[in-house]
């Protein structure tokens, strides 16, 4: 059910200085892979590492999965967000193998992680037995493999496949210049399967989904918690929502805009609607 609240009555459900003391994961990764190379921001760090503690203290578990590697960069935070008992599935074209082990290593697995690496073009991934065995059990998925619309549409169906009912889909470039079909396949993907995936936040380069029946909670987390955890973490941002939830149900995340930390529609900027 959609909520209308002034923004005065945003109740943040953590303060900032509780969110503080959930920033060690994010502070140890900031440490240790500042020499990996790789594309991941600092912004996309702090939006990722607010996610995954909310998934933490929500106890939302499952398994992890990122499609495009490199030398293990981000795959280096989820390996931080690992628990026992849960798969980091690594996928890659050609898988650098070294460089991601060196990568994880740092970042220190937990015991009783299980690293799964798959080589291969993506668009393979379908007939790969772990689709089976994973069927609807990861709990967090990174797309940035192949930057073609038929590579992220083909990525987006295996996404479909194995994400966990309160788990959390992510692609990169989404609304970048560089890559304008990529958000074209997501765009489009979510159109198809509305019941399957809502698009609930955006910004930092990427797009967050989560499933339709599950996003509400995640939108209540952009709403309530999203700017007090990435300033926590250093990131001072505005989170807007800038139409009614009818129109689209998205959030905005980028660098401070008007001096505000939430910001609503142009005619109303006092009112997140969600
Ligand atoms: C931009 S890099 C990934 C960056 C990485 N996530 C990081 O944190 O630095 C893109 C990766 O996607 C891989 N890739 C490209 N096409 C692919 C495909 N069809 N299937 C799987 N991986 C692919 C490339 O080999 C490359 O390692």
């Amino acid at each position: 059910m959609s909520i209308s609240e002034p923004l005065t009555a945003v109740q943040p459900g953590l303060s900032r200085d509780s969110h503080l003391a959930a920033t060690n994961t994010f502070e140890a990764y900031r440490r240790i892979t500042a020499g990996i190379d790789g594309w991941f921001s600092v912004g996309a760090t702090a939006l990722w590492d607010a996610l995954l503690c909310f998934q933490a203290a929500r106890a939302i578990d499952g398994h992890l999965l990122e499609i495009g590697v490199w030398e293990g960069k981000s795959a280096a935070l989820m390996a931080l967000h690992a628990r026992p008992g849960e798969k980091l599935i690594l996928a890659d074209f050609e898988l650098k193998s070294t460089a991601i082990r060196r990568a994880l290593a740092s970042a220190g697995l937990a015991e009783g992680v299980d690293v799964v690496e798959l080589g291969g073009d993506s668009r393979n991934l379908h007939i790969h037995p772990i689709v089976p065995e994973c069927f609807q059990k990861v709990r967090w998925m990174h797309i940035d493999g192949e930057h073609s619309a038929r590579a992220v549409s083909s990525d987006m169906a295996l996404a479909n496949q194995l994400l966990a009912p309160d788990g959390v889909l992510v692609v990169d470039d989404f609304f970048s210049w560089l890559y304008p079909q990529v958000t074209e396949a997501v765009l489009r993907y979510v159109r198809q399967f509305p019941d399957d995936f809502t698009l609930f936040l955006c910004g930092y380069n990427k797009a967050y989904l989560a499933r339709t029946h599950f996003a509400h909670r995640y939108l209540a987390f952009c709403a309530e918690e999203l700017p007090e955890a990435l300033a926590a973490r250093g990131l001072e941002t505005t989170v807007a929502k800038t139409t009614y939830p009818s129109e689209m149900n998205t959030f905005g995340v980028g660098p401070v805009f008007q001096d505000l930390t939430r910001r609503g529609p142009d005619w109303e900027p006092d009112t997140l609607r969600y």
